[in-house]
């Protein structure tokens, strides 16, 4: 049985049908990307599979259990996380706070209740505060020590698409969903992120969703890759035979618009 299933998912906006019957399994440990030109549904898919939208038709699937009409908070708690394309950090909040704000799904205190650090909060914080330097600990020096207290407006792109990973693990996932974690950054950040990709797939034993443009990730990492074109699957295998499929070149043609390769 595959970990993740999606099977004959629409989803449309107004008039325009943004997934069109898509189908595809993930397996326990594997690395799928999902590429595509500018506005093919990729995002879209995500936001279908943590619950932020409901398809229209058709059936989601997590470790065998549908998730058809969870809210976004039961689906975490499966074991699904996500970044986003447009990070969602608090800028002004710590780096530390915002790894622990993740956590409150694990807790039994609420969300405000460990922004404003009631009395009883207090007892757990220093649990989560830990949990969370040990997320910040996987990117190596860059978002410990004297970082934590740093407001997250201090860090540098790639250092907040590293602190909105963190973010995400703080769930403890199984499942976790990128949104092109690789945007805006140079060649050698670009890299670092693609190990860093593996890494957590190896060491973590994390299934992935990968979203992204750049395809020197996308070749370096993915087991499969799955290519969208306006919301529909036009391709699907390994990354050179999809990179080379004449549908898939064609749908970034016809978008003007070219594969980036760092
Ligand atoms: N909430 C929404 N309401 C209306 N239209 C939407 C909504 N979300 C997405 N869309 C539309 O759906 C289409 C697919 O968008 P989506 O963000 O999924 O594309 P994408 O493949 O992630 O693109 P990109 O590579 O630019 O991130 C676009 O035309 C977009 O404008
Ligand atoms: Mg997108």
């Amino acid at each position: 049985m595959a970990l993740f299933e999606l099977q004959n998912v629409s989803k449309h906006f107004g008039g325009l049908q943004v997934v069109k019957d898509l189908s595809f399994s993930v397996e326990k440990g594997e690395i799928v990307s999902l590429i595509g030109p500018n506005g093919a549904g990729k995002t879209t898919v995500l936001n279908l599979i943590t619950g932020l939208y409901k398809p229209d038709s058709g059936k989601i699937s997590f470790n065998g259990q549908s998730l058809a009409g969870m809210e976004v908070n039961q689906i975490t708690r499966l074991g699904i996380a996500r970044t986003f394309q447009n990070l969602r950090l608090f800028l002004n909040m710590s780096i530390i706070e915002n790894v622990m704000s993740a956590a409150y799904l694990r807790t039994s205190a609420n969300w405000f209740q460990i922004i404003a650090r009631t009395s009883g909060y207090r007892s757990e914080e220093q649990r989560i505060r830990q949990l969370a330097e040990q997320k910040l600990a996987f990117f190596g020096e860059r978002l410990v020590g004297y970082r934590y207290d740093q407001p997250a407006y201090s860090l540098s792109y790639a250092n907040r698409r590293r602190l909105e990973i963190a973010r995400a693990m703080m769930t403890e996932p199984k499942l976790l969903l990128l949104d092109e974690p690789a945007a805006g950054m140079n060649p050698k950040e670009t890299q670092e992120v693609t190990q860093l990709i593996g890494q957590l797939r190896d060491e973590l034993d994390l299934t992935i969703i990968l979203i992204e443009h750049d395809m020197g990730v996308v070749g370096g990492i993915s087991d499969r890759v799955i290519a969208l074109d306006h919301g529909e699957k036009i391709a699907e295998g390994s990354f050179d035979a999809v990179a080379t499929d004449p549908l898939v070149i064609e749908a970034y043609l016809g978008r003007n618009e070219n594969m980036v390769r760092k």
